[in-house]
């Protein structure tokens, strides 16, 4: 019989957990592999965590063997974009040397599949909307290169090795499991949604980075995908692969852009709380708009979001924010 063990490089961060919640639901035993560098232990529910890093080839080995791994969903990465750019040199270590270290352990233990997160920072500024997956991929910072770098090394790999491997390009993460269990937790955190939370709970008020861009409110858009909506679609990229889908690479959002004044306003609607903001420069970097075609993810997958509706992400966020989060602990 096949075994149903994957292997959720990175499964105690964000997405991560969100996924290895997803695969156990179908039936599948997440072993979560992280070095805890940013991740909890409190997010690992769903099956083994390996206190491991990605560099050390013997340990991902080891325990690739004991498992009898049968798919490895790669989520281990730094990723602060603005960290990147002042130390290039940790990127390229972390999500570069230790990828490659990743798939020289898969080439070793002939493990036959990947599922590897990129980004819509492979893209940079796209001179077109919708981004479509044959939209140049041309990044602007030290992160997004990385991830380019291992999409162009899987495809190469794949060529020369027996593996399969899909790379989901996911657009901007946000939302939480609407069960409460899991939710986002990054120090620091940087990204929009939480920071306006963190806003409405009392924090520093939001800096809305730039209102001079050509949008219809002068702030950047970007299209906000449910965390939960990714999950699933890991679980969907697994099926398609042990079903003997070809390697492929996919965008992951929603083909919906939303403003930094939009978010804000639905988290003023969600909340009933009014947020607390003033206007700062634009971030070094931050194109105008990045919104995704998702019509391949359809069609490979078979995969529509839909979970993903600003109110939902909001709620769920907002729910994970003022209640949960502050009750979980690292054992
Ligand atoms: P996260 O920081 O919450 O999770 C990453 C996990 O990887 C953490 O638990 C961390 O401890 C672990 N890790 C990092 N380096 C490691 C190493 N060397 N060895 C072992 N474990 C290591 O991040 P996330 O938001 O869940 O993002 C997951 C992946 O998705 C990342 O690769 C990220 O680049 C990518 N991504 C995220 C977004 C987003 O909006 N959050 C968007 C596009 C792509
Ligand atoms: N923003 C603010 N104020 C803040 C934080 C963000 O105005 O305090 C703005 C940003 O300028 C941007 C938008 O809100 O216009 C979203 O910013 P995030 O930092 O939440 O997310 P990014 O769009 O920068 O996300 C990028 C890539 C992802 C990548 C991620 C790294 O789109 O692919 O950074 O975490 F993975």
């Amino acid at each position: 019989m096949q075994s149903k063990h994957v292997l959720v490089v990175g499964g105690a961060g964000f997405i991560g957990s969100h996924t290895a919640k997803a695969l156990a639901a179908a039936g599948f035993v997440p072993v979560v592999y992280d070095s805890l560098v940013y991740g909890h232990k409190w997010a690992v529910q769903w099956g083994p965590l390996v206190e491991g890093d990605i560099r050390d080839h013997a340990k991902l080995v080891a325990t690739i063997k004991e498992y009898d791994i049968v798919a490895i969903v790669h989520f281990a990465a730094f990723a602060y974009v603005g960290e990147s750019m002042v130390k290039p040199e940790m990127y390229f270590d972390n999500n570069v040397t230790g990828s490659l270290n990743l798939l020289d352990a898969v080439n070793e233990t002939k493990v036959p599949h990947v599922i590897f997160s990129s980004s819509c920072a492979t893209y940079g500024t796209p001179a077109q909307l919708p981004i479509t997956e044959s939209t140049p991929q041309s990044p602007v910072n030290p992160y997004g290169e990385t991830k380019l770098i291992l999409e162009r090394a899987l495809h190469w790999y794949a060529l020369a090795h027996p593996f399969t491997y899909t790379a989901l390009r996911y657009f901007n993460a946000a939302g939480s499991d609407a069960e409460g269990q899991i939710g986002e937790d990054h120090h620091p955190e940087t990204h929009l949604i939480p920071l306006v939370l963190d806003a409405v709970l009392g924090g520093s008020p939001i800096k809305i980075f730039g209102d001079d861009y050509p949008t219809e409110d002068g702030t950047c858009i970007r299209d906000y995908i449910h965390v939960t909506d990714l999950a699933e679609a890991h679980v969907r990229a697994l099926q398609y692969l042990l079903n003997g889908g070809k390697s492929a690479e996919m965008n992951l959002g929603t083909g919906t852009g939303y403003s930094i004044r939009e978010v804000i306003r639905t988290v003023e609607e969600v909340t009933g709380r009014a947020v607390p903001q003033i206007m700062a420069p634009r971030r070094a970097g931050d194109p105008a708009a990045l919104v995704a075609s998702p019509l391949l993810a359809k069609e490979l997958l078979g995969w529509v979001p839909q979970h993903s509706s600003m109110e939902n992400i909001v709620r769920t966020a907002w729910r994970w924010y003022s209640e949960i989060r502050k009750t979980m602990v690292d054992s």
